[in-house]
């Protein structure tokens, strides 16, 4: 490299240089200071929280499905599940016809007991005559769309419900649903 080159090259650089030896004098007290904390942490409990920390369910849900079933839901749903899936009062006693109200979608109730694989069923088919008055919505949703819907009611329970969910029900039926392609 010529010698204006350089100059120029330095110029124009320099100061990353700079950041760049600035920070990597500054890296090894960090490292160390960091080093001197684990030690308050004992051996067992460092195994411990790694396991946990492996295990941490993130809710990442796909914002543009949430947006869709949130519109799709509101266009269809919420007329009897409420706006935000909160329902009315008094929806765990049968009604006067015998047949239960509209419960709850957002968490308060039980809707988060059943994995994605059964939501779909029961919304795609209705509620069972002698149950409730949910009509099926097989006719007139596509599977998409009830996903969807699917995925923004998920987003609306609370982290600890999701994460429950997520482990105990959600996950365990996708396993049994590998297990069955294999
Ligand atoms: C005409 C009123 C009505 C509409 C509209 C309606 N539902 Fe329902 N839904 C009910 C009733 C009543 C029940 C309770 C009976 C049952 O469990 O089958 C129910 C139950 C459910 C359940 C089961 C809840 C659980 O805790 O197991 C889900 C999930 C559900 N609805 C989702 C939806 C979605 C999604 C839509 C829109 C696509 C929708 N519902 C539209 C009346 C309605």
């Amino acid at each position: 490299m010529h010698t204006r080159k350089f100059l120029i090259f330095l110029n124009n650089y320099y100061h990353h240089l700079i950041l760049g030896i600035s920070a990597s004098l500054l890296a090894t007290p960090m490292l160390s200071l960091a080093a001197s904390e684990t030690k308050i942490v004992s051996p067992e409990s460092i195994g411990i929280i790694k396991h946990a920390l492996q295990d941490t369910v993130i809710r990442e849900l796909d914002a543009k499905k949430v947006k869709r079933g949130r519109i799709i839901y509101l266009a269809n749903c919420a007329i009897c599940h409420g706006k935000n899936g909160e329902s009315k009062p008094g929806w765990r006693k049968r009604g006067a016809d015998g047949k239960f109200p509209p419960p709850p979608l957002n968490g308060s109730a039980h809707t988060w007991h059943h994995s994605t694989t059964t939501l779909l069923k029961t919304i795609k088919e209705g509620s069972p005559p002698e149950i409730g008055n949910m009509p099926g919505w097989g006719n007139k949703l596509t599977d998409d769309e009830i996903n969807d819907v699917i995925v923004w009611i998920t987003s609306i329970w609370p982290d600890e419900l999701y994460e429950i969910w997520y482990k105990e029900i959600e996950r365990k039926d996708q396993k049994k649903k590998e297990h069955k392609l294999d």
